[in-house]
């Protein structure tokens, strides 16, 4: 399949859209989405689980990445659950029309209103991080009269191979925990008559590009799931988390590189499974929304230092704070290629931190104030981490289906901003 961007002629394209044409009839910085990207990448997953013919598979898709409703429909339309982390997210998911039972909950610090709301909602599993919320759910369950299945989330202690930050399978980390305490925590389960606990989470963590952290994260389960069974705890369904990584390095240039990870690691992380009677799923964020989605930012200014070169750009951290907060890479390219000379620069925002970069020491033309760039694979984790400092509006994002355009968030204005406050 054609990417979802790529240059013709020397301009960036997004499906049939000039995006530098489109640029100027709207304010930058903006988000810019591909609609037959998003549906390429849920194709993907479930042709990656149809590999193995015996295999019960259910994909979901972690809000947290990008939880934009249009966004959210898209995914909804192509078969997906919805992996929630908080009330806000439950109230997304169920309004743009994912069943209850098709959504997880997961999360180490969840309200008691957000657990008595996903049972009342009879939301398909909680993922249980500790013992003090097993009781809890317990608890609320009983006091509901309801029944809630659970899953207990497992900290496998396997190095992800991915930035400290979005590691999450290490004892060290916050979440989940052991399987000693896991197994004390199952047979506890047994005394709860509201608690149904026949499901295993797991999340390793993000960006992850190699399939050996997630076969190694099967093998570990597997051992566990015997473990149970012979205290005749019976696991049916196994939560595997997201964590499949996407290509930063050159989604805009390389028409030939997978744009995912997708088609290498999940039939791999399926296949650990093979031959057991379990229903598998998947919360997959980033490899669904990350190579959909472009930031385009408009040059305000160059300086050239005798120390460096800077190029200051409309968007920022408050917009994208990936690079700044994981050292992420993103490619970042001007909307029309071949014009000027090259240079090694510093691609910064005009926020007041020294944080505040999208790119440093990248070869770029050396583009004048009023041209602009595009930073590739910012579909996941770009706007949903999106803040106000500096008093900076949440920007628009846009969404393009073939030749046309809509506008699936108006940007916020300062006005939006200063009516919350008390004057
Ligand atoms: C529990 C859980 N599930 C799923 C995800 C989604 O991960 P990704 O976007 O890497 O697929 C995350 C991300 O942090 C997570 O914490």
């Amino acid at each position: 399949m054609r990417p979802p961007f790529y240059f013709k002629n020397n301009r960036l394209f997004c499906e049939d859209i000039d995006v530098t044409t489109f640029s100027e009839t709207v304010p930058t910085p903006f988000y810019l989405y591909s609609k037959s990207e998003i549906e390429y990448n849920c194709q993907a997953v479930w042709q990656a689980a149809k590999q193995d013919s015996s295999v019960d598979f259910m994909p979901y898709y972690a809000l947290k990445a990008n939880y934009n409703p249009s966004i959210l429909k898209l995914i909804k339309a192509q078969g997906f659950g919805a992996d929630i982390v908080s009330g806000g997210e439950l109230y997304f998911a169920e309004k743009t029309g994912f069943p209850a039972d098709k959504t997880v909950f997961a999360g180490v610090g969840k309200t008691k209103e957000e657990i008595r709301e996903a049972i009342q909602k009879g939301l398909h599993s909680i993922n249980i991080e500790s013992g003090e919320e097993l009781k809890i759910v317990a608890d609320i369950a009983r006091k509901e009269q309801n029944t809630q299945r659970i899953a207990i989330r497992i900290n496998p202690d396997i190095e992800a191979k991915t930035h400290a930050y979005i590691s999450t399978g290490l004892h060290k980390n916050k979440f989940g925990i052991s399987t000693e305490q896991a197994f004390e925590l199952y047979i506890e389960t047994q005394k709860y008559k509201n608690i149904i606990a026949d499901g295993i989470h797991v999340h390793i963590g993000s960006q992850i590009s190699l399939a050996s952290p997630f076969k190694a994260t099967g093998e570990y389960l597997k051992t566990f799931i015997q473990r149970l069974a012979r205290k005749n705890i019976i696991i049916k369904f196994l939560d595997l988390g997201g964590g499949i990584g996407i290509n930063y390095d050159d989604p805009l240039t390389n028409a030939q590189a997978p744009r995912t990870f997708i088609d290498t690691i999940l039939p791999q992380y399926l296949a650990s499974f093979s031959g057991l009677k379990l229903k598998l799923f998947v919360e997959l964020g980033r490899s669904i929304i990350g190579s959909a989605g472009l930031l385009v930012s408009k040059v305000l200014i160059r300086k050239h230092t005798p120390l460096k070169q800077f190029m200051v750009v409309d968007g920022a951290i408050n917009n994208l704070i990936r690079p700044s907060l994981y050292q992420a890479h993103h490619q970042i390219v001007p909307l029309e290629k071949g014009k000027y000379n090259s240079i090694t620069a510093d691609i910064v925002g005009p926020v007041c931190e020294s944080g505040d970069f999208l790119a440093k020491n990248i070869t770029i033309e050396d583009i004048p104030a009023g041209e602009k760039i595009a930073v590739g694979s910012a579909g996941a984790y770009g706007q949903a981490l999106a803040s106000n400092y500096n008093l900076r509006p949440t920007i628009s994002e846009y969404l393009v289906n073939g030749t046309e355009v809509s506008t699936i968030f108006k940007g916020r204005t300062v006005a939006d901003i200063a009516n919350s406050y008390t004057w």
